[in-house]
């Protein structure tokens, strides 16, 4: 039978109590992790939020009643107890923060009993994702993923008060709003009282955060939830939260600093970790060309050669027929894997198909001065010994090319640089290596749609240097003043500075072929709102989740998010989505269609 609480107050958590509390008495209040029955004595380990304690019961101290309710601890009971701080006769347990003491008790309460959990509430454990998701609450009880929590609430803390001694102003915009312009798919919310009609989720702050400064707010910062109906990863959720910021009368350059600065802060104060300032940039054209990447992990090195004019003339048809194509033929060179078994450089080929690679030629140079290569019978000995010269490859290197359009090889060799990187074990896990990539082309060529699209988004202003562009019929070649801010090869986050100039937007309206009318559609209110005096403006917004992932070194976001939702974006504890009443349907004059699907998890 649960007892009340009444009349006790907890003093302390469980693992803030240390050698300097010995002989007080103490009230602390948790779940038992496990007990130990000795006969005469009985152990209890308390855990709460802050760490496990041991508990000691003896029926001396006790009396028989309480020694009779030490005796019923069942794992997970949630219980009070008072009693004195003492040092652990048993010798130190070192595993444990509080293990030079224990609390010996003179009072225990059960406040509730509990059913055997489905899993064990433990650190690092190996129950099933779909388990451990369904009984997320119980989950949530591991220390491991209560860490990671409690840290996103720090930096949560720090970031706010970073901004606020900066001058941003924290303001909230809606969450039922018009479509809004990030380019993934909208999750929609039917309107009752305007039948047919549907909000739209933001999929990010965008508009709002522009009109602010439009409306002279100078600084804004949200902590926003932002919703995207798209294909989920390990690093991407339907909802998600961005720390987003605006600022006006500033250039990339302002927006940077500020961003050094919080960052700095944050790994300073958090994990102790020294980021040195300025954080390093790249142009998104170098790091394309070096590492095969717009994200590139920096960790390690291995970056990719250009070998297209050293077998431009070769008579192997993969690498002169991209040539002729307008492709190149690019290498990477895996130090001292040369003598990589068959099967496994096999393994690389199909990697590498994976990332839209037709094939992946090889050359292994042997530690005796042969060489096994996919593609030798093709090439002159001297076209072979340039190659290899190009590409700095000695005894015992394996050299791999892909020969394609530009934007496949880049995608098949930067996704192969980090596979072989991690296969290599190239990276120091303990490193961060911060890196802004700038000078983002304004567009990107859409296969699915057959257009261009803006790569940012459709606000965003070209760099002033290409500013002509617009006016010839190439402007895809102009570049934006859009940045991502980069960690250890995941894309932190974004931004970039906003046209605030009528005759720049228009110009880029019509490159994205909008037509005036479909852009007023669209955005409407925020050019309208331009015409009143717009200060010029740029922001960005981190992934927030994305951010405490690689804090914690988790290996997924749902690690760092307190009821995350799985791949195919339902939440396995409340069901959701799920059907709802005919009644609410009606009134939202909304009929469905049935539709038979696999539920399929991962
Ligand atoms: P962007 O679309 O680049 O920019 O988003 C900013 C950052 O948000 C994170 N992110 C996600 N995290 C988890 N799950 C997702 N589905 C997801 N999608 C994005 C990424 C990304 O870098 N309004 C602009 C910012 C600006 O221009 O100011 C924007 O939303 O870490
Ligand atoms: P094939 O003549 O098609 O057997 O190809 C010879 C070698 O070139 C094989 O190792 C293929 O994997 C490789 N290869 C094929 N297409 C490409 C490509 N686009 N880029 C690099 N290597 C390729």
């Amino acid at each position: 039978m649960a007892e009340s609480m009444r009349g006790l107050h907890r003093s302390h958590r469980c693992a803030e109590l240390t050698k300097a509390n010995v002989a007080e008495t103490v009230t602390v209040m948790g779940w038992v992790q496990k007990t130990r029955n000795t006969g005469g004595l009985i152990f209890a380990d308390l855990r709460d939020r802050s760490g496990l304690l041991q508990i000691t019961f003896n029926e001396e101290k006790l009396g028989a009643e309480g020694f009779e309710k030490a005796y019923r601890l069942r794992s997970e009971f949630v219980i009070a107890v008072t009693g004195t701080v003492v040092e652990r006769e048993g010798g130190v347990n070192h595993k444990l923060v509080t293990g030079e003491i224990e609390v010996v008790a003179s009072e225990i309460r059960i406040l509730s009993e509990a059913e055997t959990p489905p899993f064990p509430i433990e650190e690092n454990s190996r129950t099933k994702d779909e388990v451990r998701l369904k009984y997320r609450y119980l989950d949530l009880r591991r220390p491991d993923i209560q860490r990671n929590l409690i840290m996103r609430s720090k930096v949560a803390a720090i970031v706010r008060q970073f901004l606020v001694e900066e001058g941003f102003l924290e303001i909230e915009t809606p969450v039922l709003c018009k479509s809004t312009p990030e380019g993934a798919r909208d999750y929609l919310v039917p309107s009752r009282v305007h039948p047919g009609n549907f909000y739209a989720l933001p999929q990010s702050p965008q508009i709002f955060k522009q009109l602010l400064m439009c409306s002279g707010y100078d600084r804004y910062f949200q902590i926003a939830k932002c919703f995207r109906d798209e294909d989920l990863r390990a690093d991407r959720q339907p909802e998600f939260t961005q720390i987003d910021m605006e600022l006006s009368f500033v250039d990339v350059d302002d927006v940077i600093d500020v961003n050094d600065r919080l960052l700095a802060k944050v790994f300073k104060e958090v994990l102790d970790v020294e980021v040195p300032l300025p954080i390093p940039r790249m142009t998104w054209r170098e790091a394309m060309e070096r590492f095969g990447s717009d994200k590139p992990d920096t960790r390690f090195g291995m970056e990719l050669v250009n070998v297209t004019d050293v077998v431009k003339d070769c008579e192997f048809v993969v690498f002169k027929g991209a040539v002729e194509n307008g492709g190149s033929v690019r290498g990477l060179n895996a130090k001292g894997q040369g003598g990589m078994p068959r099967k496994k450089i096999d393994a690389l080929v199909d990697f590498a198909k994976d990332y839209g690679a037709k094939g992946l030629a090889y050359v292994a140079l042997q530690e005796d001065g042969s060489v096994k290569s996919s593609f030798a019978k093709f090439m002159k000995e001297e076209e072979m010994s340039a190659l290899i010269q190009a590409m700095d490859g000695e005894p015992g290197d394996l050299l791999l090319f892909a020969a394609d359009r530009d934007k496949v090889v880049f995608s098949v060799l930067g996704a192969l640089r980090c596979e072989l990187a991690k296969r290599m074990e190239l990276i120091d896990e303990n490193q961060f290596n911060f890196l802004w990539v700038t000078e983002f082309p304004m567009f990107e060529y859409s296969e699915e749609q057959g257009r261009y699209l803006a790569m940012h988004h459709p606000f965003t202003m070209p760099m002033e240097e290409d500013l002509h562009l617009l006016d010839t019929d190439e402007p895809w070649q102009a570049r934006a003043k859009a940045y991502d801010i980069v960690l250890n090869g995941t894309e932190l986050g974004g931004g970039s500075v906003r046209i605030s100039m009528n005759d720049v937007q228009e110009k880029m309206f019509k490159a994205l072929g909008f037509t005036k009318e479909e852009a007023y559609e669209r955005f409407g209110f925020l050019l309208n709102a331009f015409k009143y005096g717009v200060p010029p403006h740029a922001g960005l917004a981190f992934g927030f989740d994305r951010m405490i992932m690689l804090m914690t070194h988790s290996e997924s976001i749902r690690d760092v998010i307190a009821f995350p939702k799985v791949k195919d974006a339902s939440d396995l504890m409340s069901e959701a989505p799920n059907v709802v009443d005919q009644k609410q349907l009606d009134e939202l004059f909304i009929q469905t269609v049935k539709v038979e699907k696999d539920m399929d998890f991962e």
